[in-house]
């Protein structure tokens, strides 16, 4: 994986906007004049992909893409997936593993054939652990630490809950460490003032681009 400046926000759309507010978002984004020294990852709907891709290049924003997940297989007879070797071109990152998916049924072993197929087409996976004890596949850089309980709730973890569970996952190997659960303009730079805590994965204060601009403008010093 390239350099990857820090700090790294991610924003996790989820199954959230249509087209035109996809559009939205991005142009009013642009018109914020984004200044930031480290990593922006948009993360739309599979569904944008392709429209996303062509706003970031046609606006010159300062942005990286993601997918929100990526199919376990390669390309063949897998009605319904979208294999990583067909958004390789579009986007940078994909986001693996995040507990959504794990609740419909995403084990480990899926997880680990995802990054595979990610890492193969030069993906990057942003991999969603729920504690310092989910296993993390080999080639993996990014890695969110997502606290179920946090999660869509309004209840993030302590910042000091983030710093060692980012320490421990640091621990492991070089990695850059997120935090996901709750992140709102608010919070955003308490978890960072925890040494090991890299940047954040936003689900819910990434829709509203006002919002997400705020949680960058408190991590641009
Ligand atoms: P939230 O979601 O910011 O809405 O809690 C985070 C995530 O699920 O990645």
């Amino acid at each position: 994986m390239p350099e990857v400046p820090v700090p790294f926000v991610a924003a996790n759309f989820k199954v959230n906007k249509d087209g035109s507010e996809v559009d939205a978002w991005f142009r009013q984004f642009g018109e914020a004049n984004v200044d930031f020294p480290g990593t922006i990852v948009v993360c739309p709907s599979m569904a944008f992909i392709s429209q996303s891709s062509r706003l970031i290049e046609d606006l010159n924003l300062p942005l990286q893409l993601g997918s929100q997940d990526i199919s376990q297989f390669g390309l063949g007879a897998h009605t319904g997936e979208v294999a990583a070797a067909q958004i390789k071109d579009l986007v940078q990152f994909t986001i693996i593993g995040h507990s959504e998916r794990r609740a419909s049924g995403e084990t480990d072993e899926i997880a680990a054939k995802k990054v595979e197929q990610a890492l193969e087409a030069g993906i990057n996976p942003i991999f969603c652990v729920q504690d310092e004890n989910t296993p993390i596949p080999q080639g993996v850089k990014v890695v969110a630490y997502e606290p179920i309980s946090a999660i869509g709730t309004g209840n993030p973890a302590t910042p000091e809950n983030a710093g060692a569970v980012a320490q421990s996952i640091k621990a492991k190997g070089d990695y850059i460490v997120l935090y996901g659960g709750s992140v709102a303009p608010q919070n955003v730079a308490s978890f960072l003032s925890q040494g090991p805590v890299d940047g954040v994965l936003v689900g819910g204060a990434s829709l509203d681009v006002q919002s997400f601009l705020g949680i960058i403008k408190a991590l641009t010093k």
